[in-house]
C-alpha cells in the first residue's frame, strides 16, 4: 500500500501495475514511447500505424498501447494538456518503466509569420512561463533543450522524404487563455517560433533522467493571421509527423 500512495514501486514488487496513473505492468511498455495529448490520439495511432497493438492502461481515460512498427515495439501513451498533466505520465514512464525515448507528438500555434498552417516543427528547446519550473528552480531559468540525436535523426528523415521542418524555441505555457491576448509577442520577439503547453517539462524530466526527448509538432492554428486548419489539413499534417516520429523512435 506503501507503494501504491507514494509511487514508490520497484519492478515486480507490486505484483500487479507499477504506477498510481499508468497501469501498465512490468515489460508492457516499450523504451520508446510517443505522446499526443490526445488519449484518443493515442488510440488512433495504435490502429492506424502500429501492428498488433494492445492496450496496457485506461485509468482515467487516459489510454496506453504498444505494437510493432517496422517490426520493433513501439507505445504511444496519452499525456492530457498541459505541463501538470505531462508531468505525471513522463514521471512514471521514466521512473517506473524504463522508458529511454519519449516523443511529444502534437500541434502548436504559429507565433511568426514565416511558420505556417500544416507545417512540421521541431522544438529544438522550450522556454516557458510554468510553474512547474519556477518551483523546482526557485527562480533560476533552467533551459529545457531536445535531444541532439533525436532532433538529428528526426530531422534527416523529414529532409529524407521532402519534407522541410522548421526547427527552434517553442514556447510552452500554463496559459491557453492568457489575460493578455499579445501575450505571445514578447516570445515572438526573442525568436521563438510556436506555443503550445507541455515540451519544457519533458525536456526537463529527459534531462533529470538522463533519457532522449523530442517533441515534434505540426501547426494548428496561428496567432499571427488568427486562421486555422481544417480537420483534412490536419490529417495530411499529421501523418506526415506520425512518419518522422515513428522513424526517430525505431532509430
Ligand atoms: N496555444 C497553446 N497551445 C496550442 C496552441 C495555442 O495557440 N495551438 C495548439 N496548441
Amino acid at each position: 500500500m506503501y507503494y501504491i500512495l507514494t509511487g514508490l514501486h520497484r519492478p515486480g514488487e507490486k505484483g500487479d501495475t507499477m504506477s498510481i496513473h499508468i497501469a501498465a505492468k512490468a515489460g508492457e511498455i516499450a523504451e520508446a514511447v510517443l505522446l499526443p495529448g490526445d488519449p484518443l490520439r493515442a488510440k488512433f495511432v495504435a490502429e492506424n500505424f502500429l501492428d498488433n497493438p494492445v492496450k496496457y492502461t485506461d485509468v482515467r481515460n487516459i489510454l496506453g498501447y504498444t505494437g510493432l512498427y517496422k517490426g520493433k515495439r513501439v507505445s504511444v501513451q496519452g499525456t492530457g494538456m498541459g505541463i501538470p498533466s505531462i508531468s505525471i505520465y513522463v514521471n512514471e514512464l521514466f521512473r517506473e518503466y524504463g522508458v529511454k525515448r519519449a516523443i511529444r507528438i502534437g500541434t502548436a500555434g504559429s507565433i511568426r509569420e514565416d511558420v505556417h498552417l500544416r507545417d512540421l516543427v521541431l522544438a529544438m528547446s522550450a522556454c516557458t512561463d510554468s510553474g512547474a519550473n519556477n518551483i523546482r528552480f526557485g527562480g533560476r531559468s533552467y533551459a529545457p533543450t531536445a535531444s541532439f540525436n533525436l532532433l538529428k535523426t528526426a530531422w534527416d528523415t523529414a529532409v529524407s522524404k521532402g519534407w522541410q521542418p522548421k526547427v527552434g524555441s517553442l514556447v510552452s505555457s500554463d496559459m491557453f487563455y492568457t489575460e493578455d491576448p499579445n501575450d505571445w509577442k514578447l516570445w515572438a520577439k526573442f525568436g521563438c517560433i510556436a506555443l503550445e503547453m507541455e515540451c519544457a517539462e519533458l525536456y526537463t524530466l529527459a534531462a533529470k533522467y538522463n533519457r532522449e526527448a523530442l517533441g515534434i509538432m505540426t501547426i494548428s492554428d496561428s496567432l499571427v493571421s488568427g486562421e486555422a486548419t481544417s480537420a483534412e489539413e490536419r490529417q495530411t499534417a499529421f501523418t506526415r509527423m506520425m512518419e518522422v516520429a515513428l522513424e526517430t523512435a525505431i532509430s
